[in-house]
Formats: structure tokens, C-alpha cells, sequence
């Protein structure tokens, strides 16, 4: 992994982003000591040199179980207990989905279309199906009304004696209702630990228990968090620090006026990986009126719907680009006789070296056009990069958190959409609340 800032730093005085760097240090020292906001919420930090190749092992058996008697995996679960996962799977899967041997692993339990949940029952009607149900609370609305339906769904079609073994909690170790239904049912269960919160959760069973099922190395995943957790530590200096150079470069370009971050990336794979950045960041930072914007864009396919106002617009943006030097594949760019594209320039060409010509192009316009450019660059899409990635960005997080004077691991305003929803669905207990929200929809 490289880090590059010198098309950032440019946008910022030298003074004032070296005054962050030294900040990062004390920051840092926060995640170690515990001594700052949220500190209950960092068992993160050492999670990866804390995983243990027998607890690994364990998660393999019952993925090998589950890849055994399934050929649709649903994973059930909403922002930190699913984004995770997602951006893994997404990343290291085949683009169309011919992944061999492999289940197919899908996602549910993160919205309440009843279209889209339509659409999955009917494509798992009659086929030998499993459920991973990830719900640290277990009352999250839309996770448990999928659960409920899978649940039922599956122990009509298999029956509830071998349901009870295609179904598998992800949960916390001893409250809430995903446990307590797991122990009645007798479900094979994984515990999310009380003091890693959602957004960091991937390298937990959140994450690990779905890549492996979906036959992706999660030894590789964890070998290269625990490298990152070293090169990220209290003893590495700043300039040779990436998380805490990234943490004090964005914390400059935001006192300078950037409001808002835009991850890029230039390969279709990483898209849920952008989503999944944007839970981590949105989340820790937005908060007490205050934080970047995370946005993202996949190019080049963005470039044709987003690039204009990227170019051009109101110069409150700055660009993180997750750059990817290897494609795992090669397809050369044919020759063509009539030539009617105009293309055949491009003959014997890589298609990537296409690609790789189209971010230096962007790259160079954008900061042209005054848009701070950050660039991660990692050498290919695999179990080991991901792993780096997922732990730098976490890392990088923290330190963030604490340069902007927030908590970086609570999420007060993720409650108010839920009090009106149940308000509105007359759930018992919100009488009141109903009431209220009512007569104010009256006018
Ligand atoms: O980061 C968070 O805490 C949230 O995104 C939660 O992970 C999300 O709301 C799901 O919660 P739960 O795991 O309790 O169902």
C-alpha cells in the first residue's frame, strides 16, 4: 500500500497541516491508552493481532458446513452489520457471478422494499437456502422483519428440525432478541464483541463468518490487518505513518473550506467498499454540526454523470482515490479493419493500461481544476490488499475522530428516523409519541 499527498498538500498551508500532524500523535496515543471519547468502542484496534488462527479455524468449519448444505447463502444485516461483508464478497466475486463451485452469497435484512424481498423469496423458492442473521441488538426493524420471514420461509420448505442447522446468529454474546432466539432454537452462534461497534466490525464474525462462506481467505484478510495495526501504531512516526498521514491531511483540507471527501475508485469491484468507507466515516464524524461529507463516485463510469461537477462546481471537495495498480485479469484491445471507432491506436493494448491512462488524465484535471487529490494506491484486489485497506481506513478513523473534537464511536442521530418510524407504526411504548407526530402530520 502507498500513500501519495503532495497533489493535497498543495491546497493547504504547510504550517497548518503540520500542526495536525503533530496532533495525530496524541490522537493516536487515544486509541492505545483509551483514555479519549467512545473508549469503551476500541476493541478494534487490536483485533487483528488478537484473532487466532483456532478461532479462524472455527469460522472455516462452519462455513465449510454451511457451503456444504447450501447453494444460496442470505446474509441478513444493515449498515455495520452488513457493509462489511458486502464489500468484501463484492471485491474478491466474479463480476457476473461465475463463481464456480461456490454458493451464491445474497444480501437482505438492509432495506424494507417489499419488492426487493418479493423478488428474494421467489428466487429462493425450492432451492436449499441457509441464513446468517447478523444483528448485534437483534431488534434492528429491517434485519428482524427478514429474518422473520426467511426463517419462516425456510423451516416451511426443510422443516424446523433441519432449519435450526441452515441458520447461523451473528449476534451479541448474552442480550438481545437475535440471542435469545438463537438459544431457543438452538442455532450455531458468533459473538460480536461488546466493545467493537458495527462500522468496525468486518474483521469480527460480522464480517469473516460470510467471506469465508463465500470461499475467500480469511487468514490472508487478517494477516495483512495485523501488518497495518503495526505500520499504524503509536511507534511509527508520522511520516511513515499512513493512517495518521491521511487523518491530518483530510482534518487541513476540511479547516481550509473542503467539506466534502469523494472516494474514487476506477474498478467496478471496489463500489461496496466505497459504501462501506462511507459508513465508517459518516458515521464516526458527522456529528455535533460538524465533519466531512463522504461522498463516492466509481469512475470512469462517473466521470459521465458526476466528472462536470467535480471539474467545475463549488471547490468545497477534495478526492481520495483508491487506486488499484494490478487488474487480476488481461484482455488486449483487439484490431479491427475498417476502424471505424478510431480505436486501433490502442491495439495490443492492455485494457487496463486504457484505464490506468484515464485516472492519470483525471487525476491531473481535477487538481487543475482545484480539487485536492489523496491517493491510496494497493497493488491488487485480493484477500491481503482488502485487509490492508479495511485496517489503514479504520485506523485513519480514530485518529480523524479525535482530531475534530467528536466521539468517533456513538451514533446519536441514527435514532430520530427510528423513534417516527415506530411513532408512526403505533408500535407499543411510543403512545406518545404517536400522538404527537400525528397531530403535527395534521397541521
Ligand atoms: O454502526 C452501527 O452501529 C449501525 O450501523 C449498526 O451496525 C446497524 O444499525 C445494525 O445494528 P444491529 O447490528 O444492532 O442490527
Amino acid at each position: 500500500m502507498k500513500l501519495t499527498l503532495n497533489n493535497a498538500a498543495s491546497f493547504v498551508p504547510a504550517q497548518s497541516l503540520k500542526h495536525l500532524a503533530e496532533l495525530t500523535q496524541a490522537a493516536n496515543e487515544l486509541l492505545e491508552n483509551g483514555k479519549g471519547a467512545g473508549n469503551d468502542f476500541l476493541g478494534w484496534v487490536h483485533l487483528p493481532s488478537e484473532t487466532t488462527d483456532k478461532f479462524l479455524d472455527e469460522i472455516e468449519a462452519e462455513a465449510k458446513i454451511l457451503r456444504e448444505k447450501a447453494e444460496i447463502i442470505v446474509v441478513a444485516g444493515i449498515g455495520g452489520s452488513y457493509l462489511g461483508p458486502r464489500a468484501a464478497i463484492e471485491a474478491l466475486s466474479h463480476t457476473f457471478g461465475l463463481n464456480g463451485n461456490n454458493p451464491k452469497v445474497v444480501f437482505a435484512g438492509n432495506n424494507i422494499g417489499e419488492d426487493y424481498l418479493a423478488d428474494l423469496m421467489e428466487l429462493l423458492e425450492g432451492k436449499k437456502f441457509a441464513i446468517i442473521n447478523i444483528s448485534k441488538s437483534g431488534t434492528t426493524t429491517e434485519t428482524a422483519l427478514t429474518f422473520r420471514l426467511l426463517k419462516t420461509m425456510l423451516e416451511k420448505q426443510v422443516g424446523k428440525a433441519e432449519a435450526k442447522d441452515l441458520i447461523v446468529a451473528i449476534t451479541d454474546k448474552a442480550k438481545g432478541a437475535a440471542r435469545k432466539t438463537a438459544e431457543i432454537e438452538g442455532y450455531k452462534t458468533f459473538v460480536i464483541p461488546d466493545n467493537v461497534g458495527g462500522r468496525f466490525s468486518v474483521l469480527t464474525p460480522v464480517g469473516l463468518l460470510p467471506i469465508a462462506c463465500a470461499g475467500f481467505d480469511i487468514k490472508a484478510m487478517i494477516k495483512a490487518a495485523q501488518g497495518m495495526e503495526k505500520a499504524t501504531g503509536i511507534d511509527v512516526p508520522y511520516e511513515k505513518n499512513p493512517a495518521a498521514q491521511y487523518a491530518a491531511m483530510r482534518n487541513a483540507l476540511y479547516q481550509f473550506g473542503k467539506k466534502t471527501e469523494i472516494l474514487v475508485n476506477f474498478n467496478p469491484k471496489m463500489h461496496y467498499f466505497m459504501e462501506w468507507w462511507k459508513q465508517l466515516y459518516g458515521e464516526s464524524e458527522g456529528k455535533d454540526h460538524k465533519g466531512i461529507f463522504p461522498a463516492s463516485v466509481d469512475f470512469t463510469t462517473d466521470l459521465h454523470s458526476m466528472g462536470q461537477w467535480i471539474q467545475d462546481g463549488e471547490r468545497t471537495i477534495f478526492e481520495t482515490v483508491v487506486s488499484i495498480e494490478k487488474s487480476s485479469k488481461k484482455v488486449i484491445f483487439p484490431h479491427d479493419e475498417a476502424n471505424l471507432d478510431g480505436l486501433n491506436f490502442l491495439e495490443g493494448k492492455r485494457v487496463d493500461e486504457v484505464n490506468k491512462m484515464a485516472e492519470l488524465g483525471t487525476q491531473l484535471a481535477h487538481v487543475d481544476g482545484g480539487v485536492p487529490n489523496i491517493h491510496f494506491s494497493f497493488e491488487k484486489v485480493d484477500e491481503y490488499n482488502l485487509g490492508q485497506y479495511i485496517y489503514v481506513f479504520e485506523r485513519a478513523c480514530g485518529i480523524s475522530g479525535y482530531l475534530l473534537g467528536v466521539n468517533p464511536f456513538n451514533q446519536p442521530g441514527v435514532e430520530a428516523y427510528k423513534k417516527n418510524m415506530f411513532a408512526l407504526l403505533h408500535k407499543p411504548g411510543y403512545e406518545k409519541e404517536s400522538e404527537e407526530i400525528y397531530k403535527r402530520l395534521k397541521g
